[in-house]
C-alpha cells in the first residue's frame, strides 16, 4: 500500500495551506498539520475533541531538524536518537522559545520523533522541502479524544473520516501501538510511556534501566490519564485461571461476550465471540486495538481480557489494556 506522487503532493500541499492530513507510522496513524503554524494545529484539537493542554508530538524527518526545536539537547538524548531513530521512540526535550504553545500544551518541552514508517519519512521529507529543511509535523494519534488508537486507514476514516481532508493509507502499523516516550528534560532520563521499545533496550544505552513513571494525574502525557484508548463496550480484566468458570456464568445470564484471549484457547459450546491474540508482547500489541475495535462492532455486552503475564516484557500492552478498561464503556 504504498501512496502515489499526486497523493504525496496533495498531502503537503493541504499542509501549506493549514489543512489537517492522516498519515501512518509504524506505531498507529496520526493526524498531522503543520507544527510551525498555531492555527493549523488547533484545528487538530477540533478534530479529536482533545484539551488544549494536552501536548502533541512534532514529527521530523531527520536528526538534522532537532535543534531547530529543542534547546539544551543532553548527549544521552542524541545517543537515543542515533540508536532508536527512526522509530517508535518520542523524546521529551526543552523546547526553543519560538515553538508555539498549541503545540506544547503551554509547557516549556516539546515531543520530537523521527517515525520508523517509509509513507511517514516521504511525506515529512517531502513537506521539509516545500516548507523548509526543519519543518515538522504535529501529529496525535487519529481518533477521537480518549478512543483506540487507529492502526488502519479504515479506523481513521472511521474515527474523523468527516473532519479531514486526505488520508494517506499506508497498509496497518506494524507496532499496533504508540511510541515510548522518555523525558530526557530533567536529568535522569524517564519513561512517560511505555511501549515498545522496552527499558531493556533503553537500558543498553544509558547504562541503567529508567524509571517508568506514568498516570501522574497532570495531563503532561494524555496516554497517562487513567482512561485512555478505550471501546465502548464494557471491558474487564479476567485471571487466566477464572476465564471459564467466568465465561459459563455469563453464558447462564444469556449474555455473549467478546473474548481476547492469547493462552486459553475457544471453548466448544460457548455462544462467546472468541479472538486469540499472540501469545507474545509484540504480537500482540500488533493486533491488539484492531481486535477491541472488531469487538466494539460485535455488538457484544461485555469484552472478556484474558489478563497478561506479568512480564516486563508485557508492561505497555498491560499499560494499555488498564487504562482500555478504565475507559471503557461510555457512549
Ligand atoms: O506513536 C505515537 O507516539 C503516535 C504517532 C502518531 O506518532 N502519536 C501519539 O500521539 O500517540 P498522542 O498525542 O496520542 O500521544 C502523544 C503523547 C501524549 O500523551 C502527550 O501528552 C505526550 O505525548 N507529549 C507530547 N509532548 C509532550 C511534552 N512536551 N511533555 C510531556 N508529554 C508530551
Ligand atoms: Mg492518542
Amino acid at each position: 500500500m504504498t501512496p502515489s506522487d499526486a497523493d504525496y503532493a496533495r498531502a503537503v500541499e493541504l499542509l501549506r495551506a493549514g489543512e489537517l492530513v492522516a498519515f501512518p507510522t509504524e506505531t498507529v496513524y496520526g493526524l498531522g498539520a503543520d507544527a510551525a503554524n498555531p492555527a493549523a494545529v488547533a484545528k487538530i484539537f477540533a478534530a479529536k475533541g482533545r484539551p488544549a493542554d494536552h501536548p502533541l508530538i512534532v514529527h521530523l524527518a531527520g536528526h538534522d531538524a532537532v535543534d531547530h526545536w529543542a534547546e539544551q539537547v543532553p548527549d544521552v538524548a542524541w545517543e537515543l536518537m542515533e540508536t532508536f531513530w527512526p522509530g517508535p521512540l518520542t523524546l521529551i526535550l526543552k523546547k526553543q522559545a519560538w515553538v508555539p504553545s498549541t503545540v506544547t500544551g503551554g509547557q516549556d518541552t516539546v515531543g520530537l520523533r523521527v517515525p520508523g514508517h517509509p509513507v511517514a519519512l516521504e511525506l515529512l521529507r517531502r513537506f521539509a522541502i516545500a516548507a523548509g529543511e526543519h519543518a515538522g509535523i504535529a501529529a496525535p494519534s487519529a481518533n477521537r479524544f480518549g478512543r483506540i488508537s487507529p492502526t488502519k486507514a479504515a479506523h481513521v476514516r472511521e474515527e474523523l473520516g468527516d473532519r479531514i481532508s486526505l488520508i494517506l493509507d499506508g497498509g496497518p502499523c506494524t507496532v499496533g501501538i504508540e511510541s515510548t516516550i522518555v523525558d530526557c528534560s530533567r536529568g535522569e532520563p524517564v519513561v512517560l510511556r511505555p511501549g515498545h521499545i522496552a527499558p531493556t533496550h533503553l537500558e543498553a544505552v544509558l547504562g541503567r534501566c529508567p524509571a517508568i513513571v506514568t498516570a501522574s494525574g497532570a495531563p503532561r502525557v494524555s496516554g497517562s490519564l487513567a482512561a485512555h484508548y478505550a471501546p465502548q463496550t464494557p471491558m474487564r480484566l479476567i485471571a487466566a485461571s477464572r476465564l471459564l468458570d467466568f465465561l459459563n456464568a455469563q453464558r447462564h445470564k444469556g449474555d455473549c461476550c467478546g473474548v481476547i484471549g492469547h493462552s486459553q484457547p475457544p471453548q466448544a459450546g460457548m455462544p462467546h465471540l472468541w479472538r486469540m491474540l499472540p501469545a507474545d508482547p509484540v504480537g500482540y500489541a500488533h493486533d491488539l486495538y484492531a481486535a477491541l475495535r472488531d469487538m466494539d462492532h460485535a455488538g457484544v455486552s461485555l469484552i472478556a481480557v484474558e489478563a497478561l503475564p506479568e512480564a516486563p516484557a508485557w508492561a505497555a500492552v498491560a499499560d494499555r489494556l488498564r487504562r482500555a478498561v478504565a475507559g471503557s464503556g461510555q457512549p
